[in-house]
Formats: C-alpha cells, sequence, structure tokens
C-alpha cells in the first residue's frame, strides 16, 4: 500500500513539480504520484524545512527564542516542501524507456511514497542478464540490479575518488559474472582480485610478454632502455634480426647478446653504446624473467572462456604493462572479429574466445592518458568503437577521470559515479555523459564509500545505489598504520624481555 506523502502546490512543470509534504522529505526519495490516468515516477531532488515564525527577518537571540515558543505551539508553522523531477510513465520505465507526460499534474495532486514492489520493477528487474549490485541507497528494502549484457554491448567506466569502492564493485561484479559462467579478463595492476572467492570460476595467471613478437621500439621499452637513448635504440634495431626472432627460449637471448656485440663491433662509434644495450638486455633478462617468455607461444592461451581471468601486472613497469595489456586488447578484439564474421566458415586461426567477453582495465588514466598516445590507448580505442560489434566489452576503471582520453571514456555506454571531489573531475565525467545531470553531478562530494550512482545504458534510470561490500576483498582495504605500530612496539618489547634473560646487561643499553 502506497502512503500518502503530500500535494503537489504551485506552479507544476511537465518535468517537475513541488509539493508540500506531511514529513521533512530526504534527497534521492522516489515518489508515486498519479495523473492522466496511470502512475508517473518522481525523484525528490531538492528538499527544505521552513518556519514563519522563525523566518530569516529574525534579528535578535531573543526574538529567535521567543518566536520558537511560537512555533513550538502551532502546528501549522512549520512547511516541509519538495522538489520532484518527473522521470516517466511507471510501466514504461520497467521496460527501460523514461516518458515524460505531455501535460503537468494539476495543483492539488497527490503524492505517494513508491513502494518496494513499485521500485523493484524498475530497478530490480527480472531475467537473467539483469546481476545483483547492490540496494538503492535511499530504499534499502529494494534491490538495485544492473544488466550485464549492456556492459558487454556498450562498455562501462567506473570512476571515484581513491578507495571509494571502484575495485570493490568490479570485484562484485566479476563474483556474479563468475556465477552465471561469463566471461571477464582483469588486468589486475594492484593485486586487487587474487583473494575473490569465485569457486571453480577463478583462473589467475601472471602478465607475460613474448619479446620476439614486439617491434623493436616495444623491445626497448620492456628492457627499460630509455625513450631518447637513440643510439641504443640504433644499436638494438640493427640486433633485432630477423635471424635472432627465429631463436627460441634462451638462444634468442644469447643470439640476441652476440648481434649487439657484432653491432659493436663492426661500427666503432657505437662500441661503448652495445656494451651499455647488452648490459640492459642482461638485467632485463634477470630481472623480468618471469615476466619476458621467448618461448611463450600464445599469451591468450592461458586465458579461459567461461571464467573470470585474472591477470596479474603486478611485477611489471608500467611501460611493460602497456605493452602488455596493449598486446592481448589487440588479440582479443582480433579473435572476436574472427569468432564474429567466420561463425559459420572454416577459420584457419583456431578460436579462441567463442562467446562474448567483458575486459577490465584498473588506472584507466595510465593506460589511455588524455595527453600522451599509447599502446594501450590505440587498441582501447578501437574497442571502444568497435568492440560492440563484436562482443568485446570495455570497462574502465579511474581516481582521475581528468586524465582519461575523453574521447574513449564518452564511448562508455555506461557509468558508475561514487564520491568525487574535484570539478575538473566532475566536468569531465558530466561531459561523457548526457545522463548525468547537474543536479547528480552536485550530489557526488556527499557520497560515501560504496555509495555511487549508476547512469548509461546499464540502468533502466540514473539510480543511487549503497553497493555490496566483498567480504573477502583484504589487499583494497586501508592499511591501518597505528594497529600495526603498536603490533610492532609489542612483538619488540616481548624480544627484548626474552633476549634480556640471557643477554648480557648491557648490550640492550640502546
Ligand atoms: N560497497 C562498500 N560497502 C562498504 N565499504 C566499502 C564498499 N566499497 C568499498 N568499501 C570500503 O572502502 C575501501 C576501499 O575500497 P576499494 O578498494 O574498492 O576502493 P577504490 O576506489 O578501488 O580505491 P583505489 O582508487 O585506491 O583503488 C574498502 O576496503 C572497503 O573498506
Ligand atoms: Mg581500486
Amino acid at each position: 500500500m502506497s502512503n500518502n506523502l503530500g500535494i503537489v502546490i504551485g506552479v507544476a512543470k511537465p518535468d517537475q513539480v513541488t509539493f508540500e509534504s506531511r514529513r521533512p522529505v530526504s534527497l534521492g526519495e522516489y515518489v508515486i504520484l498519479h495523473y492522466g490516468g496511470s502512475k508517473v515516477l518522481g525523484l525528490i531532488e531538492r528538499s527544505s524545512i521552513t518556519s514563519d515564525a522563525l523566518g530569516a527577518a529574525i534579528r535578535n537571540y531573543e526574538e529567535a527564542f521567543e518566536s520558537r515558543q511560537v512555533a513550538e505551539a502551532n502546528k501549522r508553522d512549520k512547511s516541509y516542501k519538495g522538489h520532484v523531477r518527473i522521470l516517466g510513465f511507471l510501466e514504461d520505465l520497467k521496460k527501460g524507456k523514461s516518458i515524460i507526460p505531455s501535460l503537468p499534474p494539476e495543483p492539488g495532486t497527490e503524492i505517494y511514497e513508491a513502494t518496494p514492489e513499485e521500485l523493484s520493477g524498475v530497478f530490480a528487474p527480472d531475467g537473467s542478464q539483469w546481476l545483483g549490485a547492490g540496494r538503492l541507497l535511499r530504499n534499502p528494502d529494494v534491490a538495485a540490479r544492473i544488466n550485464i549484457d549492456k556492459v558487454v554491448s556498450r562498455h562501462l567506466a567506473v570512476l571515484a575518488m581513491t578507495g571509494m569502492g571502484k575495485s570493490n564493485l568490479v570485484s562484485l561484479l566479476a563474483k556474479e559474472v563468475a556465477k552465471i559462467n561469463g566471461t571477464m579478463v582483469i588486468f589486475d595492476y594492484h593485486d586487487d582480485y587474487s583473494t575473490l572467492d569465485m569457486g571453480r570460476n577463478s583462473n589467475l595467471m601472471d602478465a607475460r610478454i613474448n619479446p620476439r613478437m614486439l617491434a623493436a621500439e616495444k623491445l626497448a621499452a620492456v628492457i627499460e632502455i630509455q625513450e631518447n637513448a637513440s643510439n641504443q635504440m640504433h644499436v638494438l634495431r640493427q640486433a633485432f634480426t630477423q635471424d635472432v626472432r627465429q631463436k627460441k627460449g634462451d638462444d634468442f637471448w644469447n643470439a640476441l647478446i652476440d648481434r649487439v656485440r657484432a653491432v659493436g663491433a663492426e661500427e666503432k662509434m657505437y662500441r661503448e653504446t652495445a656494451a651499455k644495450v647488452e648490459d640492459k638486455i642482461e638485467d632485463a633478462r634477470r630481472k623480468f624473467s618471469n615476466i619476458l617468455d621467448p618461448g611463450l607461444s600464445d599469451p591468450l592461451a592461458m586465458i579461459k572462456n567461461g571464467k573470470v581471468n585474472v591477470i596479474n601486472l603486478v611485477e611489471l613497469t608500467e611501460r611493460q604493462a602497456n605493452i602488455a595489456v596493449s598486446y592481448y586488447l589487440e588479440e582479443m578484439l582480433d579473435d572476436r572479429k574472427r569468432a564474429t564474421r567466420n561463425n559459420h566458415e572454416e577459420s584457419r586461426v583456431p578460436i579462441k574466445f567463442t562467446v562474448p567477453l567483458m575486459v577490465v582495465i584498473e588506472e584507466a588514466h595510465i593506460f589511455i592518458p588524455k595527453e600522451e598516445d599509447t599502446d594501450t590507448k590505440y587498441f582501447a580505442g578501437k574497442v571502444a568503437r568497435e568492440g560492440r560489434k563484436f562482443g568485446l566489452g570495455l570497462v574502465i576503471v579511474s581516481q582521475r577521470p581528468r586524465g582519461i582520453d575523453s574521447n574513449i571514456l564518452s564511448q562508455m555506454g555506461s557509468l558508475a559515479v561514487m564520491r568525487m571531489v574535484q570539478q575538473d573531475d566532475q566536468m569531465q565525467v558530466s561531459a561523457a555523459s548526457e545522463s548525468l545531470s547537474r543536479d547528480l553531478i552536485e550530489q557526488l562530494p556527499s557520497l560515501n564509500p560504496g555509495e555511487a550512482v549508476f547512469t548509461g545504458q546499464w540502468v533502466n534510470l540514473p539510480t543511487f545505489v549503497k553497493v555490496d561490500e566483498v567480504k573477502e576483498r583484504k589487499i583494497g582495504g586501508d592499511q591501518k598504520a597505528v594497529e600495526q605500530w603498536t603490533k610492532l612496539s609489542q612483538v619488540k618489547e616481548m624480544t627484548k624481555e626474552t633476549s634480556e634473560s640471557y643477554i648480557p646487561s648491557g648490550y640492550l643499553q640502546d
């Protein structure tokens, strides 16, 4: 049963009305209006309480003190007003269509609290593509679900300040996708996802790069030759011949070093440079032995369909990570293109991803930056533009939206936005999304960790959500410094006591 909440007053417009309420109302509450023969859903966007007796004209404390007694004695003194944005006919919203009635409601129209049943139809529709993400922020008895099909086909950006729950949301999505045997690839830059409990559907692996397959410039980047070291670049380019590329495993490194030495011997002016390049190669070969693998045949081989694949990037430098991510992206896009086009034909190259998949890139401001052209940016741009046709969805995650390439950001069909206070971040986000109104943007600084606004194609309506917390996550949590310091000093005290018992006094003076 709906509860009567108030009555429309003042100037009513088709898309917004003001009402006088029985009680104070909260921002973000949903209300129902009956007019034009249908139920219409509205959202409270502004709320105020005023008192006749305690008006702004009060000039001093005594007057305020006396007026308060008058106000308390008079039941009609307080006015609770709510400003409602009309969202559309309820029945249409349940189908994902927002149709605003052409006529405004008449002043005097009743306003009701929306019931959980009415809201569930819009925010938690039935259907296997709707996955659970949490509860409505102001109506916690109503589930908030998202349409995962739209994430795969139209992409998603998860944006918020640091520590506000971005990785928690991605973890939740990963767990939900695992439950329905979906395919997902997460590039895990901070080892945020290895502890997730996804039953048999999780597949953890370390990122690998095959140096033999790289262009000379990229090989230079992965073995940490500085970008501006043009002589070293020259030597490496000369040495990185087709012959060398043919060699497998350790033979590859040895052949490459032999060629570098040969270049140094042939061209006198490069002798010292060649020695430096040799050192770089030896260093990289040792330091990155578990990342650079000249024996690697197909980097996609370890990725599995129907699983959440977590590719650990922790040990990679930023440039290496960039090369690895772009390489995986390129291969995945190619594979999905072939899968879609050659559906009924014989494909000579075996198809890896026989079903659609979604790819998560954390730290998107590093991999897909505004100012610079990176390899990942090139392929992420392609996926953002073309992925829709091939069933390859992109999820980009960042605490620095102002640093992400605007073109790619604007291709993201859905957004999850959490607390965000910086104005240039807010502006970038609002430029990327039509459905994030100024009113919603103004709410962003007041959100708490785990509270989010979902907009775009994956929801029927812009939605304030309290995202469920994923309990088994350990790493993303804040470090508790004082607790750890205290523990350390307790351990020190204990070892001091036990040491004192057998170490002659005098040893422990400082
Ligand atoms: N939905 C939630 N409910 C309750 N607490 C949450 C929620 N989401 C996040 N938190 C809390 O906030 C902490 C940080 O969350 P998370 O690691 O997801 O943030 P983040 O936005 O990914 O941060 P960063 O930018 O540093 O990667 C979590 O450890 C948890 O304590
Ligand atoms: Mg995170």
